[in-house]
């Protein structure tokens, strides 16, 4: 290995340290593309260079950086229609059914990215609300990246990010055009909470949700960690809740935590209770 494929293999080892994300082979070009801002502003050309920096005591929120201009953001509205067409029609009603008597659904969305994936949720809402009249739903959407709840907690949008998978009655009905950019407006925002959290460690609320997506996350987990981030997202679930995952994923020949109940892609079922020893052998960040 040469000087550069050490320092390579440095950023690779910090990003998936502190996300579970791993840079395959395949991946490894990502890296001078995705830190080339990094490299303008701190006045360096190459990631020798760059893993010295990150070596000064003066440089605490460097590694912070590098990790966040890692991380794949890609999101919009509305991704893989047919899944919020499938959670519109069959597990909405399911879950109204079920929880007819509380009145009371709380639903994740893990690595939301910049929000756009909550807010089509909360347009959902918006969209049946003689269903949900009186209803308290919370929809709760958590990143590891900072950057990316920082802007889904603005809440604004730009002209290229507004078009991506909303249509234009949607766009009208729920957001609000201002110099700035778009704006979501209180009918869908009221509903949802931001918070910066990662899916490694232990739930962000105690009381369980009825629904989680955790969608286009566990790709670029290897075997073990994606098993580590099943047993957290067991663990968050209601035994009759559902986890949605994205299309390019599935729980079969993956885990036996979840397992297909409906025959609905995309959608699974927890397959009993998480435990504690099971949960002993994932500890977080590991
Ligand atoms: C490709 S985006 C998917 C966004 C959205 N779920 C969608 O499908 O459109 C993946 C997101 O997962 C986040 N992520 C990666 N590793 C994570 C972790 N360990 N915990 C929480 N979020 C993570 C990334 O920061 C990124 O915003």
């Amino acid at each position: 290995m040469d000087l550069n494929d050490v320092s390579i293999r440095y950023i690779a080892d910090l990003l998936c340290e502190r996300t579970g994300q791993q840079l395959t082979e395949g991946r490894l070009w990502r890296i001078g593309t995705a830190l080339s801002g990094i490299y303008r502003q701190r006045g360096i050309t190459n990631i020798e260079q760059l893993v010295c920096l990150l070596d000064r005591p003066e440089e605490k929120t460097l590694a912070q950086e590098v990790v966040e201009a890692l991380l794949n953001n890609e999101t919009y509205f509305f991704r893989d229609p047919l899944y919020f067409e499938t959670l519109a029609d069959k597990i909405l009603p399911d879950l109204a059914e079920k929880r007819r008597h509380k009145r009371k659904l709380t639903i994740w969305s893990a690595g939301c990215s910049t929000g756009q994936e909550v807010l089509s949720l909360s347009m959902i809402f918006a969209e049946q609300a003689s269903r949900w009249n009186d209803w308290q739903i919370e929809i709760l959407g958590t990143d590891i990246s900072g950057q990316a709840i920082d802007a889904a907690r603005s809440g604004k949008y730009s002209q290229f990010e507004i078009q991506r998978g909303l249509a234009v009655n949607r766009m009208l009905n729920f957001f609000e055009e201002s110099e700035a950019g778009w704006l979501s407006s209180d009918r869908v925002s009221r509903l949802v909470r931001f918070s910066r959290h990662n899916l490694l460690d232990p739930p962000p609320s105690a009381s369980p949700f009825d629904l989680v997506l955790c969608r286009n996350v566990l790709l670029y987990f290897d075997g073990s960690t994606r098993d580590r981030a099943f047993a957290r997202l067991q663990q968050a679930l209601a035994p009759d809740g559902w986890l949605m995952l994205g299309a390019g994923e599935t729980v079969v020949g993956q885990t036996r935590r979840f397992h297909i109940e409906s025959g609905l892609s995309g959608i699974y079922r927890p397959s009993g209770p998480v435990s504690v020893k099971q949960l002993r052998a994932t500890p977080a960040g590991g």
